[in-house]
């Protein structure tokens, strides 16, 4: 298991003059690399729960460690250079063209000219913002989605070691969404940060997240795999947020390698082979058309992780059938977020 770059112990937050706990007694350990998302509905603590790490809100009680040091003992403008935060108002200084925007945080470190104007280069293109365009455009000449991408671009200028993000796409029409989220995954593949990403969306927690957190009235009511959360809800309340009039749509969000099992010896060379990231959709859909062989996955460079079966996830389906109404109950309303 890999350290946690994250570790909230216990850690509470309580805002004066409220009744209720914004955040009550939450223990969970992120593991460095990960990607996490954060569910619930609105009011539940997601943001509360966000910005107690980079202390824009102190805890009224607990702890929260930050690779192993509590960050109470980081002196504040410390910890927040090594956080990035991208949230759904974007931020960027209306009167600071991309360029400038993106170099804040490396202006404040005194980096150089050159390599502060390399690392902006470097980063409109992970962005996918061609620098030559872009560069020295102002936000009201950007998109909602351009500007998020500076946005995102500007959090990562100093090579945080890991990345918050508050609802980031909220704002954003649909097909740019997709877009965002699928370059969002890239980058996270190749550069390997840690994310803690807070959405509402079901959909947009169980694409990203490697590792759901769901939360409900400060608490925390699950932290597992999509897979899992879908298929295993821990209580009434998760299953009641996750349900959907149609799993199938919601497995379009699940990937292969969540769902496998340990390989059955010996491997049959005629099987048909996934990616660990194909969608469990199309993973049910081959195995329509091939009469319900065993279907391999495997990772990148095409070692053998699993296998996924007919029976399994019928199994799966009719488990979670019968969960979902035992835990429902038949004429009981979905949570809508
Ligand atoms: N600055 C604040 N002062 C007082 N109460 C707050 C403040 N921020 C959030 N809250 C309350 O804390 C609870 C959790 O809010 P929040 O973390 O923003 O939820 P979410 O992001 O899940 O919608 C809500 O009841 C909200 O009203
Ligand atoms: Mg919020």
């Amino acid at each position: 298991m890999n350290k946690a770059a994250i570790k909230f112990v216990k850690a509470s937050k309580k805002f004066n003059g409220t009744k209720d706990y914004a955040v009550s007694e939450v223990s969970v350990s992120i593991e460095e690399g990960s990607f996490i998302t954060i569910l619930g509905t609105s009011g539940s603590g997601k943001t509360t729960l966000l910005k107690m790490i980079n202390r824009i809100y102190e805890a009224s009680s607990g702890e929260i460690l930050f690779f192993g040091e509590s960050i109470k003992k980081l002196p504040v403008e410390k910890l927040r250079v090594k956080i990035g935060y991208v949230i759904q108002q974007i931020g960027l200084f209306p009167h600071m063209n991309v360029e400038e925007n993106i170099a804040t945080v490396p202006k404040i470190l005194h980096w150089n000219k050159q390599k502060i104007s390399e690392r902006v280069e470097e980063l409109l293109n992970i962005v996918n913002l061609p620098p030559d365009t872009f560069r020295k455009r102002y936000p009201r000449q950007l998109s909602g989605g351009q500007q998020q991408r500076v946005g995102l671009a500007r959090a990562m200028a100093a090579d945080p070691e890991i990345m918050l993000m508050d609802e980031p796409f909220g704002a954003i029409d649909a097909i740019t969404r997709q877009n965002l989220q699928d370059e969002l995954l890239k980058i996270q593949k190749k550069l390997n940060k840690t994310i803690v990403f807070v959405t509402h969306d079901v959909n947009e927690a169980f694409k990203l997240g490697d590792k759901v957190i769901v939360m409900n009235k400060g608490k925390i009511e699950q932290f597992d795999t999509p897979y899992n959360i879908l298929f295993t809800p821990a209580n009434n309340f998760v299953a009641r947020l996750v349900t959907s009039d149609d799993t199938l749509q919601r497995l379009k969000f699940l990937r292969a390698e969540q769902a496998i099992i340990p390989i059955e010896l010996p491997i049959n060379n005629q099987a048909i082979r996934v990616g660990r990231e194909e969608s469990l959709y199309n993973v049910l859909t081959t195995l329509l058309f091939n009469d319900g062989k065993t279907i391999i996955v495997e990772d990148d460079n095409h070692n053998v992780l699993g296998q996924i079966d007919w029976k399994q996830l019928q199994l799966k389906f009719g488990q979670e059938n019968q969960e979902i109404k035992e835990k429902t109950g038949d004429n009981c309303d979905k949570i809508s977020v």
